[in-house]
């Protein structure tokens, strides 16, 4: 069994390695702690990652479900450059309150269109906007909902764009049929539609670190 502190060491060492103190939005963070949001964003390292599948498929238009304090929103929308755009749902007035003053010090506030509100409300609106075509999708919310988030993304997406779905493994309860919460079942829902879909080709990742023992599963449109 891998201990959790020292996966987390690793994460320090990566991210004082290879992520510049620019990047690091340190000030997101420390926002974020002093409003009592919950520490559940991406790790710094994941965030790179995102932003780096955002750059390598030069992706313009985002959509990201579950916002928080906007540290993975101010990752990808700086993936998406000038003119792109990152539509994000957050059901968490008081997050998005957060989010937006971290989007607005990062100078992001052009690129980010934050959505207040339950996202299975919003996205019929946003479908109906014909705001697609999305190059890339974020789904980190309400873990239940994965599925049907999914399937919006998919509806929403151009081929050859990537969905990404956070927290797929929650310390290994996916594939533990025992574990009966909304976590673990919403997984395995998403992991059912996907290998049901055949508009997708699609893996997952465990990851650890900061974060503990999850993963991401990761599907490109065909
Ligand atoms: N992507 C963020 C972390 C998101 S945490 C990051 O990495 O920085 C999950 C967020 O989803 C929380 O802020 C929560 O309020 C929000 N959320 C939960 N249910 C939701 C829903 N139905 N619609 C939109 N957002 C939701
Ligand atoms: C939870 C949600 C997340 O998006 C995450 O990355 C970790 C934990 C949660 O609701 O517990
Ligand atoms: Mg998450």
């Amino acid at each position: 069994m891998f201990e959790v502190k020292s996966s987390r060491r690793v994460d320090d060492y990566i991210a004082a390695a290879l992520i510049s103190k620019k990047e690091a939005q340190e000030e997101t963070l420390a926002a974020n702690t002093r409003a009592g949001l919950p520490a559940i964003d991406v790790s710094p390292p994941q965030g790179k990652l995102l932003h780096l599948l955002a750059c390598a498929i030069g992706a313009r238009r985002i959509l990201e479900i579950g916002t928080l304090g906007g540290y993975s929103t101010i990752w990808l929308a700086r993936a998406v450059g000038e003119g792109g755009k990152v539509v994000t749902f957050e059901v968490d007035a008081r997050h998005a309150e957060v989010a937006r003053a971290n989007i607005a010090r990062e100078g992001m506030g052009a690129r980010v269109d934050l959505r207040v509100g339950a996202a299975l409300d919003l996205l019929p609106q946003l479908e109906a906007e014909r705001a697609g075509s999305f190059d890339l999708a974020f789904i980190d919310a309400d873990k239940p909902n994965n599925a049907a988030y999914f399937a919006y993304a998919l509806k929403m997406s151009r081929p050859g764009a990537l969905i990404i779905v956070d927290n797929v493994v929650r310390e290994g309860a996916v594939a533990d049929p025992s574990q009966t919460d909304g976590g673990a079942v919403g997984a395995r829902a998403l992991f059912e539609a996907v290998a049901a879909e055949t508009r997708v080709e699609a893996t997952a990742v465990q990851t650890v670190g900061a974060k503990g023992w999850d993963g991401f599963l990761i599907a490109r449109v065909i």
